[in-house]
């Protein structure tokens, strides 16, 4: 009997490594070798995670994608996007496939703090100096740039755009309807939006179903009530955040909340975009994936039917947002993924992504030509701005922080307390790396 047993036992633990020696066959370790277990040693799939999905993020993926398909038509590819503004969702997805030892052959990562101190800190990447080298790339991007995807002298990801978030869009005709102009300064913007107001039109457009929004706006007004040197101050703790500057930024954030559509918090950034873009609301303020948004998909033509200005106070600043992607560790098809940043660090591949995304490209010999009138623009004037790391978009302060700050602004959009705020951001700034 005891025999018998013991031999259905050694039957059984065969079948289990049988099957364990399959799913590690897949492009990944962990958990994924199970979806992906069919594969051959070396046909491994390269699973490409973002939250590029639906309405202006996802065709310059998915023009990256074919591109890849062309130069690599053996490489199985597959697009792992998790749809939610700002990695809404994604980032949570990502943080548990990464600590379950399951990550994706590659992800989307800003860079700055979310990289460097997120993932490189944990020991979860490869450093890519040798793909830096091998393509030549070393003076193809801005130095500021590589030092946003650098840790102690390591470069560990491939930055595919460069996004500008401090971006007031603005309805071309509502404006010339109403004899107004571009707002430059806070002043400006409350003078014109009261005049909006007046005539029963909403001033600003607001989606902050995804909390991330309403921090967008706030880093900006920041930025402009602060300066770029007193903003940046801030992540280093150099400026604490119970400052009086930032209590009087929070006041003036939360005078520009009284001209937001009602519907605010049942709407996500394209839905806030689209007001500006159909003719509901005058202004919004948000990154120019907004561009790609009005461009794409309600095919509005920048210049004629959309206008845009620094959002006040930021003229000649730059709040900088870069997707960028590496290599994580123990992934099953290092090679196919360094193809893959190969093509979305070349020229050709930055301008397929990037003439649709709304961004300009990060290598800063691509043709300028290409591009639209927003994004020429763009391009000359991150030449010589005064660049500043976004909060909202991961490269102010790591991801601990972040959360923090969207839950208290999340809380005050519909308090409105501006002691409570602050002091909120005080005690999540224990969070910040000094
Ligand atoms: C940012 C990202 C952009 C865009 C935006 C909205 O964080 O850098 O590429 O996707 O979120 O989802």
């Amino acid at each position: 009997m005891k025999k018998t047993w013991s031999i259905i036992l050694t039957i059984s633990l065969v079948f289990v490594f049988a099957l364990a020696g399959c799913s590690s066959s897949s492009s990944t370790g962990g958990d994924s070798g199970k979806k992906a277990g069919k594969e051959k040693p070396g046909k491994a799939t390269l699973d490409i995670f973002s939250w590029w999905t639906g309405a202006g993020e996802e065709d310059g993926l998915k023009a990256l994608i074919e591109l890849f398909k062309e130069k690599h038509p053996d490489v199985k590819i597959e697009n792992a996007a998790v749809a939610g503004g700002a990695g809404t969702n994604a980032k949570a997805v990502l943080a548990s496939r990464m600590q379950g030892n399951d990550p994706p052959a590659t992800f989307q990562v800003h860079g700055g703090a979310e990289l460097n101190e997120g993932w490189v800190a944990a020991g979860k990447m490869e450093t890519l100096d040798d793909l830096y080298v091998q393509e030549g790339w070393s003076d193809k991007f801005p130095k500021e740039l590589i030092d946003l995807v650098s840790k102690d002298g390591h470069i560990y990801s491939v930055p595919v755009n460069i996004h500008r978030g401090n971006v007031l869009w603005y309805n071309k005709k509502i404006f010339a309807e109403n004899n107004l102009e571009a707002p430059k300064t806070f002043d400006d913007f409350f003078k014109v939006a009261d005049a909006l107001k007046a005539k029963g039109i909403t001033p600003l457009a607001l989606g902050d179903k995804e909390p991330w929004t309403a921090t967008h706006l706030f880093e900006d007004v920041l930025l402009g009530m602060l300066g770029a040197d007193n903003y940046k101050k801030l992540w280093t703790g150099d400026i604490p955040f119970d400052d009086p500057k930032v209590k009087e930024a929070a006041e003036t954030f939360k005078k520009m909340l009284s001209y937001v559509n009602d519907d605010h918090s049942s709407r996500n950034w394209q839905d806030a975009s689209q007001l500006v873009g159909t003719g509901e609301a005058a202004m919004n303020v948000m990154g120019d994936w907004a561009k790609g948004y009005f461009s794409n998909d309600l095919k509005l033509k920048a210049n004629e039917d959309f206008g845009w200005i620094a959002t006040p106070g930021t003229d000649g600043l730059f709040m900088v947002i870069t997707d960028t992607f590496g290599l994580p560790k123990g992934v099953k098809n290092p090679n196919d993924v360094k193809k893959w940043l190969s093509v979305l660090g070349s020229v050709e591949g930055q301008d397929k992504f990037n003439l649709l995304k709304g961004s300009i490209p990060a290598r800063i010999d691509a043709d300028k030509s290409k591009y639209d009138v927003y994004g020429q623009q763009t391009i000359e004037e991150f030449k010589t701005a005064g660049l500043t790391p976004s909060l909202a978009h991961g490269s102010a302060a790591a991801e601990g922080f972040l959360t923090k700050v969207n839950q208290a602004v999340n809380i005050f959009v519909t308090q409105q307390k501006v002691d409570q705020f602050v002091d909120s951001l005080k005690a999540a700034s224990s969070e910040l790396k000094k």
